[in-house]
């Protein structure tokens, strides 16, 4: 015979188990399961109203069970369903009832006289004992199937959402503009690999020239700034006005101002180099050596 348990009790725990459940397992999953959702709520109505009803048919069953039951039977059942809820539940989970009713268990090992007492494990344990096996089950399998604590997934969300935040980030992230750039040490690194990826084919590797005229020279072809810096990054804003083969890779949007901030540092860093490239593009445009 079940011990009765109190409903609020019942119905409190059987809510927590599903909604840690929801918040554990399927958050990630479907936009319904969050807590605050319509559907949700009436679903845990919905619940709740069952699990009333089934309290309350739990307690006819209990009275129409005990009527059939001998006198002595009967009054073991309610002897255990004496005093109000809480001293039911502390009886129940230390095995107190038990321990009144029935006699300790004693095995006799025969050789060396020792006595071992069989007592029954607490009801507490066996319970905690099943409980992880539940839990075990379900994360091994949460783990194989859903999102839910299996790093490569998680690693691989955190990653998506870093990339997008820095796509947001360069997107309203002040970029340099030609007014507000000025030639950064620190950037020539950066600016060397993207001048490889954008430049090279028609300025070379080390920007000796090729298509596009040697860039560590002193001779210009384009002077549309005052300063050597600024002339750089000017004609990578707008491209050449006298060869389009040179396009505007800041004004299309193909290059952003902070890669061009770093591609001119480089230019810059490369043209003011003592050290040359041995092989060079003959002189193109006006030797210019002072630029202020
Ligand atoms: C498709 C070929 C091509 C590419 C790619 C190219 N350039 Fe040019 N570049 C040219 C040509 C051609 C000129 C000469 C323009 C002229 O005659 O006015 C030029 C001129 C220049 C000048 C001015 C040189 C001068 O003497 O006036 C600079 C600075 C420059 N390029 C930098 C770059 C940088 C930095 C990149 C990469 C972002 C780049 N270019 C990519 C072809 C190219």
């Amino acid at each position: 015979m079940k011990y009765k348990i109190s409903s609020f009790i019942m119905i409190f725990s059987s809510l927590s188990v599903i909604i840690f459940s929801f918040y554990t397992f399927l958050k990630s999953y479907n936009k319904i399961f969050y807590i605050k959702h319509p559907i949700t709520i009436l679903f845990f109505i919905v619940i709740v109203l069952l699990l009333i009803i089934l309290e309350f048919i739990n307690n006819l069953i209990f009275k129409k069970k005990i009527e059939f039951l001998s006198e002595n039977d009967k009054k073991i059942i309610l002897e255990k369903n004496e005093g109000n809820y809480l001293s039911i539940l502390y009886r129940f989970i230390f095995n107190y009832n038990n321990k009144k009713l029935e006699k300790v268990k004693k095995i006799d090992h025969g050789f060396d006289g020792i006595i071992e007492l069989d007592n029954d494990l607490p009801i507490w344990w066996i319970h905690l004992f099943l409980l992880t096996i539940i839990f075990s089950t379900i994360y091994f399998f949460s783990y194989l199937t859903l999102d839910f604590s299996n790093p490569y997934k998680e690693y691989k969300i955190s990653y998506e959402k870093q990339l997008k935040e820095i796509k947001i980030f360069e997107r309203y992230a002040p970029q340099a503009s030609l007014e507000k750039s000025f030639f950064k040490k620190n950037l020539i690194n950066d600016g060397k690999i993207l001048f490889e990826e954008n430049c090279s084919t028609c300025h070379r590797k080390d920007g000796s020239g090729s298509i596009g005229p040697n860039l560590t020279d002193d001779y210009w072809i384009n002077t549309v700034e005052k300063d050597l810096y600024k002339n750089i990054f000017s004609i990578v804003w707008n491209g050449s006005k006298k060869n389009p083969t040179m396009r505007a890779f800041g004004k299309s949007g193909e290059i952003k101002g902070n890669d061009i901030e770093k591609i001119s540092s480089y230019v810059y860093f490369i043209n003011k180099k003592k050290i040359k490239p041995n092989q060079k593009k003959s002189p193109q445009g006006k030797k210019i050596l002072k630029w202020n």
